[in-house]
């Protein structure tokens, strides 16, 4: 058996793609732990949820802080929990050179757009506006910029005419939900290499 991969989930609200990947490993869907839940933000859902489930959390308030002050206190505890590989759940924050350097290629993110089309907030408000007939979401590698990074796994969502942004950010985060953990058993397989820009998947 050996030990399991230890997840270190970001997250500054809701948290429902969190509860999707908790959901998944307690159905044994993706072979992994969370070794622990952060979040910046006191209010937010989803370190609620993570509490109640058990797992150990982390309200690291980012509010005052330089953006590498605050990262070199998340990274230090992702160190202390020994994490392998660091999710962001709807983490309303960039990461700096010295996070992204301390977990190469070992930082997912989920965006609700086709990337590159429509980074940054309000992604399916975005799509709508520009009048796209499909959207989606994409799991990608994190580096220091918005939204950028290898990408890993994309859904295409239609746009129906009668959409608004919330009936949009429904039909997408199902979406989500199902592409987050199938990224995350993709990247824990290491069955896959980044050439340039293309994650790749090695033959077997
Ligand atoms: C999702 O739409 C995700 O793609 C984006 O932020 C939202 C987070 O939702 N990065 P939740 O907190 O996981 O419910």
């Amino acid at each position: 058996m050996g030990t399991l991969p230890r997840l270190g989930i970001l997250l500054s609200g809701r948290g429902s793609n969190f509860m999707a990947i908790a959901d998944n490993i307690a159905a044994g869907k993706i072979r992994a732990e969370i070794a622990i839940v952060i979040s910046n933000r006191a209010d937010a859902a989803g370190l609620e949820e993570a509490r109640k489930r058990g797992l150990e959390t982390r309200l690291i308030p980012s509010k005052g802080f330089e953006r590498e002050q605050y990262d070199r206190m998340v990274v230090d505890v992702l160190k202390e929990k020994k994490v392998d590989l660091v999710c962001l759940a709807g983490f309303m924050r960039l990461l700096s050179a010295y996070f992204v350097s301390h977990f190469p290629n070992r930082i997912l993110n989920i965006h609700p757009s086709i990337l590159p089309s429509f980074p940054g907030l309000e992604a399916q408000h975005q799509a709508l506006q520009h009048g796209v007939k499909f959207s989606g979401c994409t799991v990608h590698f994190v580096d220091e910029n918005l939204d950028a990074g290898p990408i890993i796994a994309q859904a295409i969502v239609s746009i129906l005419d009668e959409d608004t942004a919330e009936t949009l950010s429904a039909r997408i985060l199902k979406e989500e939900h199902r592409i987050y953990s199938e990224a995350i058993n993709f990247v824990l397989s290491g069955n896959f290499r980044i050439k340039e820009r293309r994650v790749i998947q090695s033959s077997r």
